[in-house]
């Protein structure tokens, strides 16, 4: 074995595989530090990048090693439907950042929204949740959940008191996005746990445009935190994939058999992809972070075609006080309206050369959608417009090019859009 970690090893005949977690850390390091090293399976081979185990089952050295791990009297894998060794270190890693007791990857951020709420609910509880949310995590709360007996308050999520309101004596979760998709609102993610805390329900927070780097929603007080790893984490446009973060308890009692029993699991392929991912987040993050601000302040000033610009990091967002105190960090998306509706948008989108036209953020890949079209399109008219997303609304995800190249492009791109 190499050196110590304090950490019990996961032993299976040392002859073939022994591994040593943690990564031989003797303490617990900085964050950028622990996203290259936290949650490492090393094998008796040495490797420096993580090996992918790519296997479904896990065999026992005797029926009596068997029968004791089927009743948790060892510790080890059963089935790669409910953990496997490559999962395993990327829900460590993501615990890590995250500053979670445990966590379970899923298949796709969709996977992981849905399991969250779904597990903790029956017939006969009700949901409050923001109206602001990505249209599938809308129709999860809107229109799945009902179909099971679960009801749903949809509420303008940027004040405290929708929220407090919509509350019913059989109100279970709550559950939001913060900043939102497309337009970046934010939700006070305290207020709205302290309310749930007095009434014994669950915060369910969608942390997807914030990153774990700028927003940790447990300190804040939620309780369930929730991301499609297929955007920044993965960050390079390969893999799909998402995690629930949680105290051990609340996953121990309500995703545990959800999960093995639904098998909504992450493969461990993409587990792989996105461990390597995790490594360079803070990188990417920043540079994107950058970008977003540089390509907001350019806009900000073209106010011949620009009506405005909403940007997190910006002291102009409507809501920069509650930013202040729950974000430690901008944003990697911008979002901005064009004076000449969706015409101008989709001059703009046309033109512009190294942006690309992507429904997809958090790519390290710079990527512009025009929601109304695309994201939002399944949304009515009235409810776009309660949003704030107009025929003139675009959205920026900026990758990690040079800033200056993007302020350019954009500015090249905007001289095609009449005033
Ligand atoms: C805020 C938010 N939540 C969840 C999802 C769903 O993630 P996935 O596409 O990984 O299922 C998305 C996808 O765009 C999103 O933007």
């Amino acid at each position: 074995m190499a050196k110590k970690t304090g950490v019990e090893p996961v032993c299976f005949r040392d002859r073939f595989f022994c591994f040593e977690s943690g990564d031989g850390m003797s303490k617990t390091w900085r964050p950028a530090t622990q996203l290259v090293h936290n949650g490492t399976l090393r094998s008796q081979f040495g490797e420096t990048s993580e090996a992918i185990y790519l296997t479904q089952g896990f065999v026992y050295d005797t029926s009596e090693a068997a029968e004791a791990r089927f009743k948790g009297e060892t510790d080890g894998f059963i089935y790669a439907r409910y953990g496997s060794p490559t999962n395993d270190m990327f829900e460590k890693r993501m615990c890590a950042l995250e500053g979670a007791e445990d966590a379970r990857a899923t298949a796709s951020g969709m996977a992981a929204v849905s399991a969250a709420i779904l597990c903790q609910l029956k017939a006969g509880d009700h949901i409050v949740a923001a109206r602001a949310l990505f249209g599938s995590c809308r129709w999860v709360v809107e229109t799945l959940a009902p179909k099971y007996g679960i009801e749903c308050t949809l509420v303008d999520g940027r004040f405290t008191e929708n929220w407090e309101k919509a509350i019913r004596p059989n109100t279970k979760v709550f559950f939001l996005e913060s900043p939102t998709n497309p337009t970046l609102e934010v939700v006070d993610i305290a207020a709205v746990a302290k309310l749930a805390n007095q009434i014994g329900a669950k915060v369910v927070v969608d942390n997807v445009f914030a990153t774990p780097l700028f927003q940790k929603p447990l300190e804040l007080g939620a309780h369930i935190v929730v991301y499609s790893a297929t955007k920044h984490i993965d960050g390079q446009g390969r893999s799909l994939g998402g995690v629930i973060l949680s105290d051990k308890q609340w996953i121990d009692e309500n995703l545990q058999d959800y999960f093995r029993h639904t098998g909504p699991a992450m493969s461990p392929f993409t587990a792989w992809t996105l461990l390597k991912g995790i490594e360079t987040l803070p990188l990417r993050v920043a540079q994107q972070t950058a970008n977003a601000s540089k390509v907001a302040d350019f806009l900000a000033e073209q106010t011949n075609k620009v009506a405005r610009v909403i940007y997190p990091g910006r002291k102009d967002h409507p809501q920069a006080d509650i930013i202040a105190k729950q974000m430690s960090g901008g944003s990697t998306l911008v979002a901005f309206e064009l004076k000449g509706g969706k015409e101008a948008a989709f001059k703009l989108q046309n033109a512009l050369e190294i942006v690309k036209i992507s429904n997809n953020l958090g790519d390290s890949k710079s990527l512009i959608t025009h929601p109304a079209t695309t994201t939002h399109k399944n949304l009515t008219d009235e409810a776009r417009a309660e949003l704030g997303i107009s025929p003139g609304t675009v959205r920026f995800s900026a990758g990690i090019e040079d800033g200056a190249d993007l302020v350019e492009d954009f500015a090249r791109a905007l001289e095609q859009v009449s005033a």
